[in-house]
């Protein structure tokens, strides 16, 4: 199975990615990382893996529409399996989901349908609940909507604040993403 990992920020999940694949105990091959924007840690781990990695720069595109369409060609001339979106911080277009149907993968820092987002921890915090957790899911064209894979609670603790919490629920989502792989990858 051949996976093309999306990222915008400081790539954790792609690092325990990374990092199961290179100890054997996820039997798959990234294909490649691509980011929507330069000079991120996500972007250098992923050279300092030796992977390749490319940027689609949302700022060098005049319309939304160019852009769409090259994050499109990119990922496509790597003929992923799969695609996953890890902490990839934009909304992709119908064309890039009719492509990957039922192939694009995203991870969310909550218990969908609650809390989608970019603020999921945030949001979950404000609200007030006691359980939240993370969601493994195949994404649509909707902001961290589509069909659930699988999810893990993770319990708000009364001094947590956003970083804590979000820490432990990442903990908890590296986890089930290299679960969901896992079991992707087994078919
Ligand atoms: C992860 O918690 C991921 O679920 C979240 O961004 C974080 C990226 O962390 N994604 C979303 O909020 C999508 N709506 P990372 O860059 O350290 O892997």
């Amino acid at each position: 199975m051949r996976i093309v990992v999306l990222v915008s920020g400081t790539g954790s999940n792609l690092q325990a990615v990374i990092d199961a694949v290179a100890d054997g105990s996820l039997p798959l091959e990234i294909a490649a990382v691509g980011a929507d924007r330069p000079d991120t840690f996500g972007v250098e781990r992923s050279a300092a893996a030796g992977l390749d990695t490319f940027v689609v720069n949302f700022k060098d595109y005049a319309t939304r529409t160019d852009w769409d369409a090259a994050l499109l060609d990119a990922v496509a001339a790597y003929k992923p399996d799969y695609v996953i979106s890890s902490g990839f911080m934009r909304i992709v277009a119908p064309s890039f989901i009719n492509a990957f149907a039922g192939r694009y993968v995203n991870t969310h820092p909550a218990l969908l349908p609650s809390f989608p987002g970019a603020h999921g921890v945030r949001d979950a915090m404000a609200y007030g609940v006691k359980v939240t957790g993370c969601t493994v899911h195949f994404a649509d064209a909707g902001v961290d909507t589509g069909p659930i894979i699988a999810q893990t609670p993770v319990t708000v603790r009364p001094d947590d604040t956003e970083d804590t919490l979000h820490e432990r629920i990442k903990v908890a989502e590296r986890e089930l993403l290299i679960q969901v792989l896992a079991d992707l990858a087994r078919g």
